[in-house]
């Protein structure tokens, strides 16, 4: 496909990580950029590192808190009136921890940044993309979203939320010139362990950390292909089938022994 000045990407979340990286790739492809995220500086600071790569990019930034309604409607009055081709529904973050014991709000902030912004963007662009009888959308889920997930049991919904959500979508837009894709990654080298606020560096899952360029160029190539879910990575992969075919129950303690650290005398807490 031919990209114009007019066929704008929206990348949310690029202040960091996956994000950021998008954010370049994008520019790479010649897509004029709408960034945005909360951090004006490290914003700043990812616009900067997009002109460094490709001199000559346009981009903008928006700095907004999606878990809010204004943030959410600085973000649309700014993509107003453009032609928003690619739409990078990416700003998120994680929690962990016993459900009991993560404060209500920060479970309540998490399912408005990873899902209600994540449906509302999508509503708020697709009537222009039909319209125009073309736009391509990817929704960051992750590999999480494949089965419940004990100590992270809000992240875990909020992911398989997203990974439902756009399947659904991508089937409700087949043919129209529209794709929608969920891009699931494992866990990976960014912001993200640090956004947890939690130690998690001796649980089986978050002990060793992927690299984001693969991820971002896997969730790339699948929005090219229009597929509707990318899984980056041999062992993610394997471990989504599994997912598919264990017993619910033994997955759901599998995965919480995953995901809990081993307590002092070096025994994998069981809870
Ligand atoms: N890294 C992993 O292991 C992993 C695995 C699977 C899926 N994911 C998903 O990948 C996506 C990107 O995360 P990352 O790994 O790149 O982590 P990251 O480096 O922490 O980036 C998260 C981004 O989300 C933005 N964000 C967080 N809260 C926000 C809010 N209230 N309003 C607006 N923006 C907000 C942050 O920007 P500000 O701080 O500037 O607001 C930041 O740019 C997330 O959806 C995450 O769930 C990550």
């Amino acid at each position: 496909m031919s990209i114009t000045s007019t066929d704008w990407a929206v990348v949310t979340g690029a202040s960091s990580g996956f994000g950021a990286l998008f954010a370049r790739r994008l520019a790479e492809r010649g897509h004029p950029l709408v960034l945005t995220g909360r951090d004006a500086a490290r914003l700043d600071v990812a616009r900067e590192e997009v002109k460094r790569h490709t001199p000559g990019a346009v981009v903008e930034t928006v700095v907004a808190d999606l878990a809010t309604e204004n943030g959410l409607e600085v973000l649309l009055t700014q993509l107003k009136n453009k032609d928003v081709d690619v739409l990078v529904n990416n700003a998120g973050f994680g929690t962990y921890g016993r459900f009991a014991e993560v404060p209500a709000w920060r479970e309540s902030t998490l399912i408005a940044v990873d899902v209600t912004a994540v449906v509302r963007l999508a509503h708020a662009l697709l009537p222009a993309m039909r319209a125009r009888g073309r736009g391509r959308i990817l929704n960051v889920a992750s590999t999480i979203a494949f089965q419940p997930a004990p100590y992270q049991a809000v992240y875990g919904g909020a992911k398989a939320f997203v990974l439902s959500f756009s399947q659904a979508l991508a089937e409700e837009t087949r043919g129209s010139g529209i794709t929608v894709t969920a891009l699931c990654p494992g866990p990976t080298r960014t912001g993200f362990t640090d956004a947890l606020k939690a130690d998690v560096s001796e649980t089986a899952i978050y002990r060793k950390l992927a690299e984001p360029g693969p991820v971002v160029d896997a969730g790339l190539r699948a929005l090219d292909r229009g597929r509707p879910v990318v899984v980056p990575g041999l062992g993610n992969r394997a471990m989504t089938i599994l997912g598919r075919i264990a017993p619910s129950g033994l997955l759901i303690r599998l995965t919480a022994r995953m995901l809990s650290a081993p307590d002092k005398a070096g025994h994998t807490a069981s809870r």
